[in-house]
């Protein structure tokens, strides 16, 4: 399997830090932020790894993390053409080289402090189409948000919702088969400009064998000054 991991965006809610800096090189306990990505995904027994920057970074990101060579891993980075256009875009952005593929996405500025292991053997032991990561929060509303029914059957995803349905965040640890391509291409931009990985899993969930798992460790998205305020 391979892993793409999204470590482009334009990270306006940490400015001025991100001014002058990729956020994912953001030093965290000695690491740049996506060092600690990396590390998880090849504990996981995955080596191929690409890694999603903007127009004109990869020099400075292949200069910060290397070649992979330091996890037993080869890193590809790839440049997102025409820039940060929504997180769905960066994986078809990637179509190329996930082609024919399952394959895990990585949202860059999401730490976890357990290992992803379980999710990696539960998606290919199950063959499941599609494999969403949940965690509990108090602020759902910042998030992505599962919706699930009267029975607790998982039936949508959505952005960002103003009166979250779940006590959730869908966190950006995806899973998903080579269908994903095809899928993409049926979505369009949102209201904010951006093809919504949101849209691509709310298909899944309907149309392909979709699962979903909580993680119960510690888990921060790191896209804000507020959530690195250690709780
Ligand atoms: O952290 C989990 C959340 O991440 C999910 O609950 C949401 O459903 C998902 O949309 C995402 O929301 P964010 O608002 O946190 O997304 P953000 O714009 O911060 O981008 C997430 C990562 O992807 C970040 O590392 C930057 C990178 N990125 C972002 C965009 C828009 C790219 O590489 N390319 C892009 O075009």
């Amino acid at each position: 399997m391979k892993a793409l991991i999204a470590a482009g965006g334009h990270a306006t809610r940490l400015r001025p830090i991100t001014w002058t800096r990729n956020k994912h090189l953001i030093p965290l306990a000695n690491h740049p932020m996506l060092w600690y990505v990396i590390k998880k995904i090849t504990e996981a027994g995955i080596k191929e790894i690409i890694i999603n920057v903007n127009p004109g970074e990869i020099q400075m990101m292949r200069d910060g993390l290397g070649d992979g060579s330091e996890f037993g891993a080869h890193i590809h980075y790839l440049e997102q053409r025409g820039g940060a256009m929504g997180i769905a875009h960066a994986v078809a952005n990637a179509e190329e080289h996930l082609r024919g593929e399952r394959f895990l996405f990585f949202l860059g500025d999401n730490i976890i402090l357990g290992g992803i292991n379980h999710l990696v053997d539960r998606f290919e032991n199950e063959q499941l189409d599609c494999l969403i990561a949940l965690s509990r929060v108090k602020d759902p509303h910042r998030f992505g948000v599962p919706v699930f029914d009267d029975a607790g059957k998982l039936i949508r995803m959505v952005e960002k919702p103003k009166d979250p349905p779940s006590p959730f965040a869908v966190t950006g640890i995806y899973f998903f088969d080579q269908t994903y391509f095809e899928v993409f291409k049926t979505t369009k931009p949102s209201a904010r400009g951006e093809y919504e990985i949101a849209d691509v899993i709310s298909w899944y969930i309907a149309n392909g064998k979709t699962g979903h798992e909580e993680i119960t460790g510690w888990w921060k998205d790191t896209g804000t000054p507020d959530a690195n305020i250690l709780q």
